[in-house]
């Protein structure tokens, strides 16, 4: 079948088909195999792609910045402080300045496509990131890129996947133990809820471990059992720092999140908490309870507080990997989005 995203939008794996989430992984590695191949170099030549930055990034940004360039193109960082934006909090304006219909319709007019990073530090109130993402999205009529809301990190995840099948192969039956990790960062969702939606999607079965407190929003969680559900694969939570690291698990990705009440309590107050629970830390003598796992992570890691030193520059991390990956799967989404490519799978 040939698989045609002209246009589309990529703010969440679970809002594209299975067949768009492997026409893009398949193009991606043959991005990977052939980087500065003729058949891709031109692909928005002489265009712009826009990236809207309201939170850091060292990834997301030069990834795309290289994408952009590797595809002829030209990408464009911007800042909210340097654009007059409107601002509300809870409904009430408190900046004056342009909204995001004004906004969103002229950039679409100088741009083939944008990508947004809004995390939950720039935020009120969970989702309202994502939210924000998708107002844009609506005024845009060139396609939206999530680059990390407080919701989703769609390319994050299809880097994930596209690392592991790159050493394991078909992912289908196979399982990942997400585990919860201490920490002085105060993680966003966006990372953990997209590799739980793209690997259960994908027909993996999902372990996944945490403190008592820390659950995940329930609703992400119904959608990784119905994903699970439509493979016959199995969901499984726990909430031990040890029984999750057992002989059937390919996979183990560590990172710490913050609790439900983070929106409340603050970054402060979340971290002295969860860097108590020292006891949630992805160690060698726990990988080798596993199947010879690998070690997955997205990047920054918290070293010595995630995962120890050993494992994170052990051979069977893959953390580098899926960084580079980004670079090939933000290049695909590119191409089939904004450039119109088509792939038969
Ligand atoms: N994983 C990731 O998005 O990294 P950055 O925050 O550095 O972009």
């Amino acid at each position: 079948m040939l698989v045609n995203m002209k246009g589309k939008d990529v703010i969440c794996t679970q809002e594209l088909s299975v067949q768009e989430i492997n026409a893009l992984l398949k193009l991606a590695k043959e991005m990977k195999a052939d980087r500065y191949g003729d058949k891709y170099n031109q692909l928005i030549k002489d265009q712009t792609f826009l990236m809207f930055f309201f939170n850091p990034s060292l990834r997301t940004r030069i990834s795309f910045e290289s994408a952009a360039t590797e595809l002829g193109g030209h990408a464009q960082f911007l800042e909210p402080k340097t654009m007059r934006l409107k601002k509300t909090s809870g409904g009430v304006e408190v900046q004056a300045g342009e909204t995001i219909e004004d906004a969103a319709q002229v950039l679409a007019r100088y741009a083939c496509g944008m990508g947004i990073r809004i995390l939950e530090t720039s935020v009120e109130n969970y989702g309202d990131g994502n939210a924000l993402l998708r107002e844009y999205a609506k005024w845009m009529d060139v396609p939206i890129i999530n680059m990390a809301d407080d919701k989703y990190h769609p390319c994050q995840g299809l880097s994930d996947v596209m690392g592991m099948q790159e050493h394991k192969g078909d992912l289908k039956g196979k399982t990942i133990l997400m585990t919860w990790a201490h920490g002085a960062l105060a993680r966003s969702y966006c990372s953990v809820h997209e590799n739980l939606l793209i690997t259960s999607r994908l027909g993996m079965n999902v372990k996944l471990a945490y403190p008592k407190g820390y659950d995940l929003p329930e609703e992400e969680i119904a959608k990784v059992k119905v994903n699970c559900e439509a493979n016959g694969t199995k969901f499984e939570i726990i909430n031990d720092p040890d029984v999750g690291y057992t002989n059937d698990v390919e996979f183990v990705y560590s990172r710490n999140w913050f609790g439900p009440d983070f929106y409340k309590i603050g970054k402060e107050a979340e971290i002295a908490r969860a860097s108590k629970m020292t006891d949630w830390i992805c160690t060698q003598e726990r990988m080798d309870h596993t199947n010879n796992a690998l070690y997955i992570h997205p990047m920054p890691v918290d070293r010595g507080k995630e995962v120890t030193d050993e494992v994170a520059s052990g051979p069977n991390s893959i953390i580098v990997n899926i960084a580079e990956n980004r670079l090939h799967t933000q290049k695909a989404i590119m191409a089939m989005t904004i450039a119109g490519m088509k792939v038969e799978i």
